[in-house]
């Protein structure tokens, strides 16, 4: 049988080449047209000097270049095309500062220029479209805010206050370690650790756990990771409004799934609290009200008629997702990071090692008084957030035209500062790669002056810098020094399985924090025997 020559495809797909030949000249034309207006146009406003930028691509701009670790990313590039570069992102016009000095230009000489954070789809999903208090932008309700942080949220007195209630949970993380210890068997530190700190700011913000070793309080933990993965998980839909109108990642569909979660629990806390807020106010003849969390402080200034700004229900629950997502990954992160530069560095631990037998000794546990005695524990922490900053991108925007390093810096541009990048600056740290803790302290001759970690020293800024830098940092500082010198204090480290002298590989995976790639898994050796004072912990 012969195919019937009326159905024969070819004259089918002649028309439509010819159809596509037309399409195409007309677009040509029209896009040609375009351009000229374009340069005309331009041509006739002063000329914009933009920062160096990398080949672009169309629609995806510099997207493609970025991959799972943008501050890896960002670096490479500016070894190619210097410290100041400019990328555009989909639609969004970005600014890359990868330099100390170029960091100074945004953070203190145009500092108000950059004191608002970029809006992003997940944040106003998740914090009712508030933009909390860490997205915030620059104005009114951030300064009332920020104040708040510094006075009494995350300030000195509050921070006293929950003392004991760190050494609590420092006590139950090492029980773990200890039993650990006891059955020869690796602990998962990454677990650990990210518990230990979700607890800590779990019970000041709302005076309760969040984790417990077995059971039903994980609830918070897994509503929080949750919500930090989607903070996390880069959404195409913020560069690209394509995907905005289809959202092909499936993202807010999981954003509507979390929120949700997350407000029936904060629901339920809140209404705890003030159950017994009632119960408080009417035993109040009785005297002695027991320790004010951040959740109490907040139900307080809401109800507080001649406050400058009235908190809504909404304001409250989204600044208690704030901290738990800027604060328990991030600290959580940092001791694992110092512990695996020790497991890999025997030298540095043996050294801080017999500086805290020397200023502790062996008969009590090392307690967070101890820090400023223990000036090597600091200077590892120093190096650890220098090499891994936990929160290795600042992000920020542009509020108001202006000129950096004679380039235009146009409104609305969105500023990355990659403190990675800054922590491994050749021009400002010797040997960057090197993990050596002695560079921070006073008796090494390349010591020019004493480096702190609060964004005075803009090679230096795990925390960021200036008004918009981290509120949490003294908290975050007394947790990590604290759990990093008990993990010194009591035990020896061994990675894997405790075969050998296996080092801990040091990758690192993709996140919204720096977390490492894989887990810290390894076996602790107790080394004081009796352990002092953990009778009264079993
Ligand atoms: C090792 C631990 C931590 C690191 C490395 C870290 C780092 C940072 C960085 C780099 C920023 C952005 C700063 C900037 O843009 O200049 C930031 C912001 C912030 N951090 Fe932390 N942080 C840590 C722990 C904490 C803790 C424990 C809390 C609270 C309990 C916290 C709460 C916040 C908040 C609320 C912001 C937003 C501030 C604003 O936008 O004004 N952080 N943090
Ligand atoms: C260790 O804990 C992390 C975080 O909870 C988890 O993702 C990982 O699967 C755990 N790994 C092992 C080997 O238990």
């Amino acid at each position: 049988m012969s195919l019937p020559l009326n159905i024969s495809p070819f004259p089918l797909i002649a028309e439509a080449m010819a159809d596509l030949l037309s399409f195409c000249t007309l677009f040509l034309v029209f896009l040609l047209t375009f351009l000229l207006v374009r340069t005309i146009f331009f041509k006739s406003r002063t000329k914009v000097r933009l920062p160096p930028s990398p080949m672009s691509l169309p629609i995806l701009g510099h997207l493609h270049l970025l991959g799972p670790l943008p501050h890896q990313a960002f670096y490479k590039l500016s070894t190619a095309y210097g410290p100041l570069l400019s990328l555009r992102l989909g639609s969004v016009s970005c600014i890359v500062a990868s330099s100390p000095e170029t960091a100074k230009e945004f953070l203190k000489t145009h500092e108000l220029h950059f004191s608002s954070r970029p809006k992003n789809i997940a944040v106003g999903h998740l914090t009712y479209g508030t933009y909390g208090f860490a997205f915030a932008p620059y104005g009114p309700y951030w300064k009332f805010m920020k104040k708040l942080c510094v006075s009494e949220l995350l300030g000195g007195r509050t921070i006293d206050l929950f003392e004991p209630v760190r050494r609590e949970e420092i006590r139950s993380f090492l029980k773990v370690l200890f039993e650990k210890s006891k059955a020869g068997e690796a602990v998962n530190l990454s677990r650990e650790l990210v518990r230990l700190t979700s607890n800590i700011v779990s019970r000041m913000a709302m005076s309760q756990r969040c984790s417990e070793t077995e059971g039903e309080a994980d609830e918070v933990q897994t509503v929080v990771q949750a919500v930090a993965n989607l903070v996390g998980t880069f959404n195409l839909a913020d560069y690209i409004s394509f995907f905005r109108r289809f959202d092909l990642q499936g993202i807010s569909n999981r954003l509507k799934d979390v929120h949700k979660r997350f407000d029936v629990m904060m629901e339920r806390i809140i209404r705890e609290h003030e159950e017994a807020r009632k119960a408080k106010k009417m035993n109040k003849e009785m005297g002695g009200d027991g320790v004010r969390d951040i959740l109490d402080i907040l139900l307080d200034i809401s109800e507080d008629d001649k406050a400058e700004i009235k908190l809504r229900r909404e304001d409250i629950k989204a600044f208690i997702m704030d901290i738990f997502v800027a604060g328990t990954d991030t600290s959580s992160i940092t001791p694992q990071w110092a512990l695996s530069e020790l497991i890999n560095n025997p030298t540095v631990f043996e050294k801080a090692r017999k500086e805290i037998d020397l200023v502790v000794g062996k008969s009590r546990l090392v307690e967070e008084s101890d820090i400023p005695n223990l000036p090597y524990l600091q200077a590892i922490i120093k190096e650890t957030l220098r090499l891994h900053p936990a929160s290795p991108i600042s992000l920020r925007e542009c509020t108001q035209d202006c000129k950096i390093g004679g380039y235009d810096i146009p409104v609305n541009s969105r500023l990355f500062i990659n403190m990675w990048a800054i922590g491994r600056d050749p021009k400002h740290w010797d040997n960057p790669l090197e993990f050596r803790p002695e560079r921070f302290m006073p008796s090494d001759e390349n010591n020019r002056s004493p480096i702190d970690l609060r964004g005075q020293h803009y090679s230096l800024l795990p925390f960021g810098s200036g008004r918009r830098g981290c509120p949490g940092a003294t908290l975050a500082l007394q947790v990590v020094h604290a759990a990093l010198a008990i993990m010194i204090q009591g035990f020896t480290w061994k990675a894997g399985n405790g075969e050998g002298n296996a080092r801990v590989d040091m990758e690192e995976g993709a996140g919204l924090t720096l977390p490492r790639r894989k887990p810290l898994v390894c076996v602790p050796v107790a080394r004081l025997h009796p352990f002092p004072s953990i009778d009264a912990l079993t």
